[in-house]
């Protein structure tokens, strides 16, 4: 199967093992070889017989980015060497002088990225808590981009991308979707109306915590030559092995964010359940206040890999929750194939005011768990030995 050959009669399995993975034209390998040459042969000055310069254009890079744009249901994937970078990159695209709404609660990279450096290009960004609400009082002469995280992270608030995006358009303003909670399994943002989906790669895409990297798709060719002059003019762009191995990763995709989020769905319905839990964050769960939307808005109404929940016992509580878990390991990151957990307050999030992260439910006794593909039984076991450790705390 060729990648011209591909319909939209296919599933997304389907494209996950094969969009981006011809044979090799050369030798006929089913897996393609990893390319690490930095530069490559032209027949006269100014005449590449493929690729030029590595930092330009590479076949496993392309490989990757071709492959994860179908799975977005885009035109154009353009690869990076960090999520952080590809969030750079879209922001560093505005001219000087513009404005952007994002959601509040973003990864606290991206809060640092929006609060502490997009200012020296002179781009302005305005937080709100509720985008569909906020959006007219937000809004301004010069905003030029709102930013959505859809789940967010570590609060799992759902926005209503279609909502967002038919606001935004109506003033000429564009949409991004940080789609790395949800993954491209669970939800399409360009197919909701967005304008760009980012993916920190290093998460669900590759799925193996094993490649840092990330990702922006769009099906607009204007944004796609933006964006790609950027990735060449900054450079900040991943290894041809980086991107060979999170396209070994991206073709398991479907098989582990469904696995995932149905062992999440188990998990988050006994935590509800527990006394020994204060609340929980959970799309899947129908007593989230975004449920509704992510019905109509994610695959099957999957909830996703990704749960928060405070624990009773307070910061102490959730601590002595962390150390005691035995397959549920402590550790940043998430969307691997093993099951995490951490504490965003002193951990991922802990680059916020305390204030700030209050005002977005972001607690010191929240914890954040990332569900792997492990057997949903041995997890929830897990879980309850954590539990009962945090209330003796
Ligand atoms: C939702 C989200 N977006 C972006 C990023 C940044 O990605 P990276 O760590 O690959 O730079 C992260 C990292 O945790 C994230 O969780």
């Amino acid at each position: 199967m060729t990648a011209d050959s591909f319909t939209n009669e296919y599933g997304f399995g389907t494209f996950a093992v094969h969009a981006g993975a011809e044979s090799d034209p050369v030798t006929g390998a089913v897996i393609s070889p990893i390319s690490l040459s930095t530069t490559f042969a032209q027949t006269e000055p100014g005449a590449p017989i493929g690729y030029e310069y590595s930092r330009s254009a590479n076949p496993n890079r392309e490989a990757f980015e071709k492959a994860v744009a179908a799975l977005e249901k885009g035109r154009h994937g353009l690869a990076f060497s960090s999520g952080s970078a590809a969030t750079a990159v879209v922001l560093q695209s505005l001219t000087p002088g513009s404005h952007v709404i994002s959601v509040a609660d973003v990864y606290g990279g991206t809060h640092r990225y929006f609060t502490k450096v997009a200012h020296a290009h002179n781009v302005e960004v305005t937080l709100v808590h509720d985008i569909v609400n906020d959006f007219d009082t937000a809004i301004k002469d010069n905003t030029k981009l709102v930013w959505i995280e859809s789940p967010s992270n570590p609060t799992l608030s759902i926005t209503d991308i279609q909502k967002v995006a038919d606001l935004a358009h109506a003033k000429n303003i564009q949409v991004v979707v940080d789609n790395t909670f949800a993954s491209s399994y669970i939800q399409n943002p360009l197919t909701l109306g967005a304008d760009i989906v980012v993916h920190s790669v290093t998460k669900y895409l590759n799925g193996h915590s094993d490649v840092v990297m990330g990702i922006a798709v769009t099906n607009s060719d204007a944004i796609h030559e933006r964006l790609r002059f950027l990735q060449n003019a900054i450079g900040a762009v991943p290894s041809p092995f980086d991107s060979w191995l999170a396209h070994r990763g991206l073709k398991t995709l479907h098989l582990r964010s469904r696995q995932a989020s149905l062992s999440a769905q188990a998990i988050a319905e006994e935590l509800a359940q527990s006394p020994l839990v204060v609340a929980v964050n959970y799309p899947g769960l129908k007593s989230h206040k975004g449920h509704n939307i992510v019905l109509k808005q994610h695959r099957d109404g999957l909830g996703g890999g990704m749960i928060s929940f405070r624990v009773v016992g307070g910061a102490a509580g959730a601590a002595k929750f962390c150390s005691t878990t035995k397959i549920f390991t402590l550790a940043e990151s998430l969307g691997g194939i093993e099951s995490l957990c951490e504490v965003p307050a002193v951990m991922t999030h802990s680059g916020i005011s305390k204030e700030e992260r209050a005002q977005v439910g972001v607690y010191d006794d929240l914890i954040r768990l990332s569900v792997g593909i492990e057997d949903t039984e041995d997890l929830l076991n897990d879980i309850q030995l954590g539990l009962e450790a945090a209330s003796k705390a």
